[in-house]
This record gives structure tokens, sequence and C-alpha cells, in this order.
């Protein structure tokens, strides 16, 4: 049932070229110039008429609606709010007919997410469900809503949930903006063209597995993590602290790199390792600086970067590399390596790596 790999979470990390291919599959016509999603297709108005998008979601799947942030604002010129659904639910949010929210979950079955969606529907809002597990809870309440097809999840730490969502959430975006008409046409060819090659570069991308491994061995007895990055890149930060905490139980926080003058950078010296996303587009001259800012206070510095970078090397105690694409489509890329890396670490420290202590897969109680 594990294929041959030793935990699910491994196997469900090497599956994502599958997955994403899976979740884009009869919707993602790439000659044609089309993205077929029938439950944004059905409500088209609703979604063009919304004076903005509210995205609800906990957890990873709360991560990925970061990320989708960056994207309906940047290519479909939409203003949205992402919020904890925990938080929404209990704080008498402003939700009014015209609110578009979306709702954002692997299981389909998370508590706080589910009540965040029946207060959504009561104040008169189209909800939006982005789910993968078929006729769960979420996917019957929402309005609408698109699968991610990412095939069953079993490992406790979410991966190509993740992945699977932010390909699903981009589509949406990059329907609604060809709609809109705040892109254009040239530029909205390469997205899908990049995007139809993303499971190829995410293969690229798990080759590094081995110097991940070497990595995770030199860093598996730290007692805390940093993970920096910026622009799109900074919920990916978030994640891959996540993802460290919840099976290794190394405390991390993932932070926006310019934020690090603010406070975090207190913390940082020999033994704080400090892993820094810093792919070619996206802010790179920007983390180059902050990565000097560490390594002037002694921080061990993991540049994620993008294959045959040479500044962030110089500078760095070790790289990873991960393909080059669109900006909006780095973090499909630059997860992997987070992924496996805390993965290593956490088989090396003898944790249950499927089922770490105190989760469960998912959080039916609020
Ligand atoms: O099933 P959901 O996507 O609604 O779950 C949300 C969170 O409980 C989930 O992403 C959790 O944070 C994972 N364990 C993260 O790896």
């Amino acid at each position: 049932e594990k294929g041959g790999y030793e935990h699910f979470m491994l196997k469900e990390i090497y599956e994502q070229p599958l997955a994403i291919k899976d979740t884009y599959r009869g919707r993602l016509l790439v000659e044609e110039g089309i993205i077929k999603l029938s439950g944004v297709e059905d409500n088209m108005k609703r979604f063009l008429n919304a004076d903005r998008i509210i995205i609800v979601a906990c957890g990873t799947s709360w991560h990925a609606g970061l990320v989708a942030e960056y994207i309906f604002e940047d290519l479909a010129r939409i203003p949205v709010e992402v919020e904890y659904a925990s938080e929404f639910r209990y704080r008498n949010p402003v939700i009014t007919e015209k609110d578009v929210v979306i709702s954002i979950s692997q299981s389909g079955e998370t508590a706080d997410t589910l009540a965040a969606i029946k207060l959504a529907k009561s104040k008169g809002a189209f909800v939006f469900g982005v789910c993968n597990v078929v006729g769960s809870s979420i996917a019957r309440e929402t309005d609408a809503g698109a699968y991610t097809h990412a095939g069953p999840e079993i490992g406790v730490a979410s991966t190509k949930a993740f992945t699977t969502q932010i390909t699903l959430l981009t589509m949406m975006a990059l329907r609604l903006a060809r709609a809109k008409g705040t892109i254009s046409s040239s530029d909205y060819r390469r997205q899908l063209q990049e995007l139809e090659l993303i499971p190829e570069k995410v293969k690229e991308a798990l080759k590094a597995d081995k110097h991940i491994q070497s990595i995770a061995e030199t860093y598996k007895d730290s007692r805390n993590m940093l993970y920096l990055g910026r622009g799109y890149n900074f919920p990916v930060a978030l994640e891959g602290a996540l993802k460290l905490k919840e099976i290794s139980y190394i405390h991390a926080e993932g932070y926006p790199a310019a934020e690090m003058k603010h406070g975090p950078i207190a913390l940082i010296d020999e033994n704080m390792p400090v892993i820094v996303i810093a792919t070619k587009k996206g802010h790179y001259e920007k983390v180059v600086s902050n990565i000097q800012e560490i390594k002037s206070r002694k921080g061990k510095i993991i540049g994620i970067v993008t294959q045959g970078d040479v500044s962030v090397r110089e500078l760095a105690d070790h790289v990873i590399e991960v393909p080059e694409t669109l900006e909006n489509l780095s973090p499909l890329l630059t997860t992997i390596p987070l992924q496996l890396l805390s993965y290593h670490i956490a088989v090396m420290l003898g944790k249950n790596v499927d089922q770490p202590r105190n989760l469960a897969k998912s959080v039916t109680v609020e």
C-alpha cells in the first residue's frame, strides 16, 4: 500500500508530479488556450461581480490560501482576504451577498472550516469549495466547487494536497484573469504552457533528495530553525516551518524575509539554521541582502535557489536547486525540498512520520 516507500509521507511527496497532472488533466487545454472548471464557468457572474474574495481554511490549506491571495490579486486583480476559519467564525465578520468565499480543505471535514462556510452562507455569500476528498462534508455544504484530484493523502503531514490546491487555485485565477481582461493573451498562454511543465520540474526538484538527506544529517539536532521567503514564497516559508514542527518536533518559524530585522534577527547565532527561499524571480536581490544580514551574524544558511544560481551559492552554507519557472508558479517547486528536509530529519530522529503525536489527519473538533 505504501508502494515500496518507507512511509506514506514519502510516497505522497513523490506522487506530486502525477497528482498535479491529475489536478489539471482535462481542465488545462494549452493548445486551445482554455481552462475548463465547470464550478467556475457556471458561476462566472458571481465571481466577476464579487467585491472581494475571502479565503477560509486551516493549517496547510490556509498556507495554500495565502499563495492564492498573491495569485488572485496579481493576475486577476481581485482583492483577497485570507482567514483562519477558527478566527473568522467567531469574530462577527462583515460578509455580504457580494462576497465570494473560497474554502480550502484536503479532507473536507475540518470542523472550523465547515462552520465558517455555514456562517458565510447564512449571510448570503457564494461559497466555493476546493476539496480533495470527494463527497466530503465541505464538498456537499458549498454552493459549487472543484476537486483537487490528488488521490488519498494518508500522511498526517500534508504534502500533495498543498501543491494540488495551489495548482487548482492558479487555474481559477487564470480563468478569472482572462474573463476580466487583466492578463494579456501572450502572458496567459505563457502561464498555461509553464503550468503544464510543472510536473516534470517537480520530478527534477525531487532529484535533490540525496543531497537534502545529507543536509538533514547536519542539522537534525538543532533546537530551532527559521524559514524565510518573500512574495509568493513567504507562505512557502510558513509551510516549511509547519512541516518541520509537526513531524520532527523541532521548533521552527516561518517569516517574511524582510520582517527579520523587526525582531527575529535577535535569535540568529552560529547555532541557528536559516532556510531561505531565494529563487531568481521575485525580489532576488532583496533576499540576497537578507542572506548577508544572517551571514554577518554567523547564522547557517540553507538557500533554496534556481538552477545555476551564483550569488546565493557564494554566501550560503548549502544550496538546494529547483528548476526555473514563472514567479507565481515557484511555490510548486520550492515547497518540494522543504518537504523532503523535514521528512528526513524526522526519520533520522526516529519520529513517527505518518502519525505524529497529538495530531489527527482531519480535525473534526473545533
Ligand atoms: O483537511 P484540511 O485541509 O481542512 O486540514 C487542515 C489542517 O488540519 C491540515 O492542513 C494540517 O495543518 C496538516 N496536518 C498540515 O500538514
